[in-house]
């Protein structure tokens, strides 16, 4: 398999940033994983992951073998009257698989249309929108653990997920514990979609559409159109500005603070938890702040949905990573001072 030498990777990020490879590798199957791993002149040389990074902050080149997962293929695995079993190659785009799933006659990944990025890499952070998180479709992932070429397969409950987080965001704690930040390549994901399908319809845009149209009982094909026409309206698409999907993980309070919250700014959008604690959108406490629209050297909050920070940068002058984080911190500094919250970033920055 062929590695390349300083590789642009502005391309290979959504949020277009200028950054470089000293060494790129693309991966299209297991076995090209299994050669790079057996051989002798990349065995002491660090490796670094990369999907579809669409969740990616680069502060500066990358020092480490990047390794590009390219692996494609999607098929049925089974079907039964309970559901189907659905699997894609790490390397296939996100949202085609979504679109090709309805195309074949298989519903459940509707509500999850558009969002950017590599089926590889939604696992990582348990990719969720419009009352679905990717974790309820999930069934089964097949990864190679990088420092031993050792091949194995995770369910749901040891993939670990939680609220934009899984096992993938964690260094290990020790040596019995089980993070595999930096550790493992995920090459097949596998979906399970029961049947009788059934719309996710709780969610407010949601609501609005079926007030808007009078349809009540949309089809799964439907819901994917309306979930494409919300997603346009208030989030930028990368292919046109650079951008990283929201850029904070809503917080959760406990109620205490929310009603001191509450009693302060009577507006503050919260939502009450099955486990007791709230969550606040993260949007509406950094636009409260002044933030949606504003530019900081490079890079920009987006003017109509402030958890997205953009890339402003041109051709002449591209927005670096640090320029990202320098806003992102003073935004954390910001609802910080006024709300006592700390924002906690959801992309990877590296
Ligand atoms: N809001 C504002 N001002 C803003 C942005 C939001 O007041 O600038 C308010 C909205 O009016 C709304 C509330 O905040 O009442 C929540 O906004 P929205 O419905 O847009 O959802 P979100 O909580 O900001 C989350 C996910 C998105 C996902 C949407 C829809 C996180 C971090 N983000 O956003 O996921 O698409 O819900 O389900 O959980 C992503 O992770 O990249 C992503 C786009």
């Amino acid at each position: 398999m062929l590695v390349e030498n300083n590789v642009a990777l502005q391309p290979y990020n959504s949020f277009g940033i200028a950054a470089r490879a000293q060494q790129l590798a693309r991966v299209r199957s297991s076995a090209d994983v299994a050669t790079l791993l057996a051989a002798p002149e990349w065995a002491a040389t660090p490796r670094f992951v990369l999907g579809g990074g669409s969740n990616l902050v680069l502060t500066g080149d990358i020092k480490a073998l990047v390794l590009k997962v390219e692996i494609a293929g999607r098929r049925l695995v089974d079907e039964t009257p309970r559901g189907w079993l659905v699997e894609a190659g790490a390397g296939e785009n996100w949202h085609d698989f979504v679109a090709w799933t309805l195309a074949q006659g298989w519903p459940g990944l509707e509500n999850l249309a558009l969002i950017p990025g590599t089926v590889g890499a939604s696992p990582v952070q348990n990719i969720g929108a419009y009352g679905v998180e990717w974790q309820d479709r999930f069934h089964s992932l097949d990864a190679v653990e990088l420092d031993t070429g050792r091949a194995f397969t995770l369910d749901a409950a040891q993939c670990g997920f939680g609220y934009r987080d899984s096992v993938f965001k964690h260094e290990r704690a020790g040596d019995s514990g089980f993070g595999l930040a930096g550790r493992a390549l995920i090459t097949h994901v596998r979906f399970w979609l029961p049947k009788p399908w059934k719309p996710v319809l709780g969610y407010l845009d949601l609501e609005r559409k079926m007030a808007e149209t009078g349809n009540n009982a949309p089809d799964a094909q439907t819901l994917f159109d309306w979930i494409v026409t919300i997603r346009r309206a208030k989030l930028p698409d990368p292919a046109v500005i650079g951008n990283a999907g929201s850029f904070f993980k809503n917080p959760t309070v406990t109620p205490e603070q929310c009603a001191d919250i509450i009693a302060r700014d009577p507006k503050v959008v919260h939502y009450p938890m099955a486990d007791g604690s709230i969550k606040l959108a993260a949007g509406w406490l950094i636009d409260a702040c002044g933030w949606k629209g504003k530019t900081v050297g490079h890079a920009g909050v987006y003017e109509k949905q402030a958890l997205v920070l953009v890339n402003r940068g041109t051709a002449e002058h591209p927005c670096t990573g640090g320029e990202v984080m320098t806003l992102a911190r003073a935004i954390q500094t910001s609802v910080y001072e006024r709300f006592g919250i700390r924002l906690e970033p959801e992309p990877v920055v590296i």
